[in-house]
């Protein structure tokens, strides 16, 4: 396995191979990969001739009073993991060559990006459509995996592909989950113990969301009703939204059809949570 560095080095490999024929899989991370992660890079992996997995914890994504400077990373472990799972390349720019000086073009997915974490956090979703651009135009891949877990991310992505005429696919992956049902994330080591047991009320909220539509409610707002109130009851929890919406365009949608997704952010103590489940009847 090869650790890149240089952009333009990045960008030589890709061109070569893509030359021969090769299919490049890629998969984009801030690093400090976890299970989730991990099943993005096996599923590059079945499908691809070669696996480019970049690590990048990106500023522009992040808020002025966001965790940019404290996002877990451990990169030696990384590229333990990476390795073990046969990926080929591992792409780690330097964000000073990602953002040189006088750096000033930015891609800006709208409506997408008006509602739900694009409300909460102004920006956010700005800088992840600029980052991943960038890393497509030097990766150059095939096809780029991302976890269904950031589902409006995956969403942003896709409509920027459409709209921007880039030749990659976007495949989206089920979230992976902790034995107990929390969602992965390279945040929750930010969870203390108590919190930790806290944060499970993400999952449950939305099991309780599927149960009640099992059982033929089919109103929305009665269903987030239930959730906020189950989620309310644990003291560290402050809801930022919960939302039944569309899968395809996240517009908020009042009775329940097919592709109906409930996406949700919570904050446990200081740490924020996203998770979401597909409930489509
Ligand atoms: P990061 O949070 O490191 O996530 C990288 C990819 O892993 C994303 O596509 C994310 O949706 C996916 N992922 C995270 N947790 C997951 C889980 N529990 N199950 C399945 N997939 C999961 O998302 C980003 O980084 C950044 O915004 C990025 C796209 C790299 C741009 O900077």
């Amino acid at each position: 396995m090869q650790v890149i560095k240089q952009l333009s080095k990045m960008a030589d490999f890709s061109l070569k191979l893509r030359r021969k024929g090769r299919k490049i899989g890629f998969v984009p991370t801030m690093g400090y990969l976890h299970k989730g992660h991990l099943s993005l890079i096996k599923q590059a992996k079945s499908k691809n001739d070669i696996v480019v997995v970049s690590i990048f914890v990106n500023p522009t994504q992040f808020g002025p009073k966001e965790d940019f400077k404290n996002y877990p990373r451990d990169f030696k472990k990384d590229k333990w993991l990476a390795a073990a799972f046969g990926v080929d390349v591992i792409f780690y720019p330097a964000v000073k060559n990602m953002y040189p000086a006088g750096y000033c073009t930015y891609v800006n997915v709208e409506e997408l990006t008006e509602g739900l974490c694009g409300a909460s956090r102004p920006g956010h979703f700005k800088g992840v459509a600029t980052v991943v651009a960038k890393l497509f135009n030097i990766v150059q891949p095939d096809v780029a995996y991302f976890g269904q877990k950031d589902a409006q991310q995956a969403i942003v992505i896709k409509q920027m592909v459409k709209d921007l005429n880039m030749k990659v696919k976007i495949e989206a992956l089920p979230t992976v989950r902790e034995k107990d049902g929390l969602a992965m994330s390279s945040r929750n080591v930010y969870l203390s113990k108590s919190e930790r047991k806290d944060a499970l009320v993400l999952y449950y909220a939305l099991n309780n969301a599927k149960a009640l539509i099992k059982r033929g409610e089919k109103n929305s707002a009665r269903i987030i009703t239930a959730m906020r109130k189950m989620i309310n009851a644990k003291k560290t929890a402050r809801i930022d939204y919960v939302s039944m919406v569309d899968a395809g365009n996240l517009k908020d949608i009042e009775t329940i059809k097919s592709k109906a997704i409930i996406v949700l952010a919570v904050k446990i103590g200081n740490t924020r949570l996203i998770d979401n489940m597909l409930v489509g009847v």
